[in-house]
């Protein structure tokens, strides 16, 4: 009896001291081993990584949507406007980002659009009455629009199809019209249109959260997955190259997650190379009981999801007997809770509604940092990942009628679009944690665990020799070091060094005071092979370091 309590007393302080793997926790799964040194450690060696990078992991996603088209993107009544309606600023910033892959035209949108509605001479397009927001569609701006928009912004096109209320023949005459040289009923549609050359869309969506019971067309796993098995075998036929994502589960929280994406690829396997991933996370009382703490280990939450997701694609790989492995689509991530609900859902039945304008916080913008090292350890199996959304619907980017604001959030996905290049780097890190519990929490974001304070991943650029480091200090009372071991290359010269931090994780930028939540210089550790880092509470850094 006397030993079972020392034993339960040993292991309880143990547990405060975050001495010991939780049972159940994965953290190794990820190259994190717990220690209780108060420095956390990272070992760095350009041989050892865990994927050569495709940028298109760092997209972002553009639906017709409130503002994001309409006085967002195309706002042809703006002094702002070039020629063909588009809004100049928008397209600085857009293309200053350098954002790899843009999703496009949605969303729930996309399951009631018809892309015809959307070509040809602008005055013969008709207005509708869109029914996912609720909200009048001019049709002004369609897929030409959006592909002329993608050549100025410098980014690829990704186009959903629309599963709800579109048919597999309206779908095949999309990629007919969009990728098909000449000589068919759709190409030369799109000729005379004044599209003489094919927009050659490598990538596509076949549909949108087809899962979710708000979803137009709304379907089971079965249906879609033949639907999509038939649409993907046509497709493939006209152009075996091209890309097929198949819809997964809207989010952890679905009654159907995983079974869904089971059933999806048990139909449709053979006919695509992907399956999507969707999550929005909050600060609520439901999934982090408003604890800014649970909050900031939410990255590792999208973890969870991308191996739960990775195991079943496997699954049904192995039962299939296929060489073929999937990658997968987070395509559509980010922080979104506030703006959920009534009025900004609902534009009833007005012309570009405010729908969906978060206002990002400081502690929005360290997790987002948290999602992009998170996506970038996952980029081995994670191909292609949009933030969701790019400009004035839940978006980094806002607009008014003379400028455009950069939030929060902004800035730790401008750092990865800037300096994530090359090979992402598979660190072993040593770090010190902190307890969550899931009690009271929704399922999906219920969990007992241990989260390092430190989250750190980095890149090497073969052809530069730079390597950039990503750092997250979820410490929200005090500063943590960082020691990078460096074992292969040794640094010579830190070239920037910044950080986003600040007294206040519920500060935001307005139009009124745009400089609230924006980066400062963070002093480095000289150059060499063994570099500390002093990070701040409540920050995220960047480092771009040169050998
Ligand atoms: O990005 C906003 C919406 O969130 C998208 O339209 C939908 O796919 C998701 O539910």
């Amino acid at each position: 009896m006397g030993s079972t309590l020392n034993r339960r007393r040993f292991l309880t302080e143990l547990g405060r001291s975050g001495a010991f793997v939780a049972a159940g926790s994965w953290l190794s799964a990820i190259g994190y081993t717990q220690t209780t040194k108060a420095a956390a450690r990272a070992v760095i060696n350009r041989g050892r990584y865990r994927s050569e990078l495709d940028r298109r992991v760092l997209g972002a996603f553009l639906e017709h949507l409130g503002r994001a088209i309409y006085t967002g993107v195309y706002e042809p009544d703006s002094s702002l406007a070039d020629k063909n309606g588009f809004r100049t600023d928008v397209i600085g910033e857009i293309k200053g980002l350098g954002v790899p892959i843009t999703r496009y035209p949605g969303g729930n949108f996309v399951s009631g659009y018809n892309w015809l509605d959307g070509v040809g001479p602008k005055d013969k397009r008709p207005t509708v009455l869109e029914r996912a927001w609720n909200s009048i569609e001019p049709n002004q701006f369609g897929t030409n629009e959006f592909i002329d928009w993608c050549k100025l912004v410098g980014t690829e096109p990704l186009l959903g199809m629309n599963f709800g209320t579109g048919s597999a023949e309206m779908a095949m005459a999309y990629v007919e019209y969009c990728n098909v040289a000449k000589g068919t009923k759709w190409s030369d549609l799109r000729r005379s249109h004044g599209y003489e050359a094919p927009h050659n869309v490598r990538v596509w969506c076949l549909g949108n959260e087809m899962d979710g019971p708000w979803q137009i067309g709304h379907m089971s796993a079965r249906e879609y997955g033949q639907k999509a098995r038939d649409v993907g075998r046509q497709m493939r036929e006209l152009d075996p190259g091209l890309k097929l994502i198949a819809c997964g589960s809207s989010n952890r929280a679905m009654p159907t997650y995983l079974v869904w994406d089971r059933e999806v690829l048990e139909e449709c396997y053979d006919q695509v190379d992907a399956i999507s991933l969707h999550c929005y996370y909050g600060n609520t009382p439901e999934l982090t009981g408003n604890s800014s703490a649970r909050f900031l280990a939410m990255n590792l939450d999208m973890e969870l999801q991308i191996h739960e997701i990775a195991a079943v694609c496997d699954y049904v790989q192995g039962l299939r007997k296929s060489p073929k492995r999937l990658w997968l689509s987070f395509d559509e991530w980010n922080v979104w809770y506030r703006q959920r609900a009534g009025d900004a859902t609902n534009g009833h039945g007005t012309f570009a509604p405010k729908l969906l304008e978060e206002v990002y916080n400081l502690e929005d913008a360290l997790l987002v940092g948290g999602f992009v090292n998170s996506l970038l350890r996952q980029s081995d199996r994670v191909r292609l990942a949009c933030l969701a959304q790019i400009l004035n619907v839940i978006a980094p980017l806002v607009t008014n009628k003379t400028s455009v604001l950069r939030q929060s959030i902004y800035y730790p996905y401008a750092w990865a679009l800037q300096y994530a290049k090359g090979r992402v780097l598979d660190l072993a890190v040593e770090c010190d944690t902190y307890p969550i519990t899931g009690a009271g929490l929704r399922p999906d974001m219920a969990r007992d665990d241990k989260v390092p304070f430190v989250d750190v991943t980095a890149t090497f650029d073969p052809q530069s020799g730079q390597t950039a480091v990503l750092m997250l200090n979820r410490d929200l009372d005090s500063e943590r070091e960082l020691i990078l071991e460096w074992q292969d290359p040794i640094p010579k010269r830190v070239l920037a060094c910044e950080t986003l931090t600040g007294s206040d994780l519920k500060a935001f930028n307005t139009f009124e005071d745009p400089k609230r939540v924006i980066p400062k210089p963070l002093d480095p550790p000289a150059a060499g092979a063994r570099m500390t880092f002093k990070l701040p509470p409540r920050s995220y850094t960047v480092a771009h370091i040169a050998s």
